[in-house]
């Protein structure tokens, strides 16, 4: 009888203990040994603001990418990133437009410096667009004068960084756009340059 009692009692107990009374929905119950379910360990895509990191910048969980690293798909932002400097200016002459121009290349330029420029420039690219015409504007230069007189890459350079009165497009072009809308330029001012010429016949 005893015996029965004590397995009785037994049975009770283990069973209440293993049996987690309040689990159900969100609530997990009493965890056994919590540390196996959660980490101790710094989760790099998840930050907890209680936690901060005491080892990383920041605070940050996530190690700061290596210096020099380059997002994907943004190569050619890498490529003309260079400071606004007189020097860079000059240096950027090395530069040729590296899109072929193409029907496609020219129109989408056509697009976007109607869009873009043509307040100052004008749509023939004279330099007398609306706000020039006005009167609140100063001068902008016709293409037909100005693009002799420096080449592709410096009006790149240009379009990136802004000139003087011009603001920059650098944040508002991709650089296949601005090279897109030079390839335009050159054939609406008809200024012809080493890349924009046709290529010589090879036979
Ligand atoms: C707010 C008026 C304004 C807008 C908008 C504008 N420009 Fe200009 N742009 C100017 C002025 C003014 C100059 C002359 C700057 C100087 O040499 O002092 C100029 C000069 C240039 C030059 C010659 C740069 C050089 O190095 O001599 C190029 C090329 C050019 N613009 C292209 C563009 C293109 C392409 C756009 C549109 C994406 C654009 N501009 C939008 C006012 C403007």
């Amino acid at each position: 009888m005893k015996k029965t009692i004590y397995t009785l009692v037994a049975a009770t107990v283990i069973a209440s203990l293993m049996s987690a009374c309040s689990a159900g929905g969100d609530n997990p119950g009493i965890e056994y040994a919590p540390n196996m379910y959660v980490s101790f360990a710094y989760e790099p895509l998840s930050q907890l603001e209680e936690k901060p990191n005491t080892i990383n910048p920041h605070g940050m969980n996530m190690r700061e990418p290596v210096k020099g690293t380059i997002a994907r798909g943004q190569l050619e932002y890498a490529t003309y990133n260079m400071p606004k400097s007189n020097e860079n200016y000059e240096a950027s002459s090395a530069w040729s437009n590296p899109l072929p121009k193409s029907e496609y290349n020219v129109a989408e330029g056509k697009r976007l410096y109607n869009i873009n420029c043509t307040p100052c420039h004008a749509e023939d690219g004279l330099g007398k667009g609306t706000i020039v015409a006005d009167g609140k504007y100063p001068q902008v230069p016709a293409y037909g004068d100005r693009l002799p007189t420096i080449n592709p890459g410096k009006a790149f350079y240009s379009i990136t960084h802004g000139k003087n009165l011009m603001g920059a497009y650098g944040s508002v072009l991709t650089p296949t756009q601005r090279w897109q809308v030079i390839h335009y330029i050159y054939e609406l001012s008809g200024v012809q340059t080493a890349s924009s010429a046709p290529a010589p016949a090879t036979n």
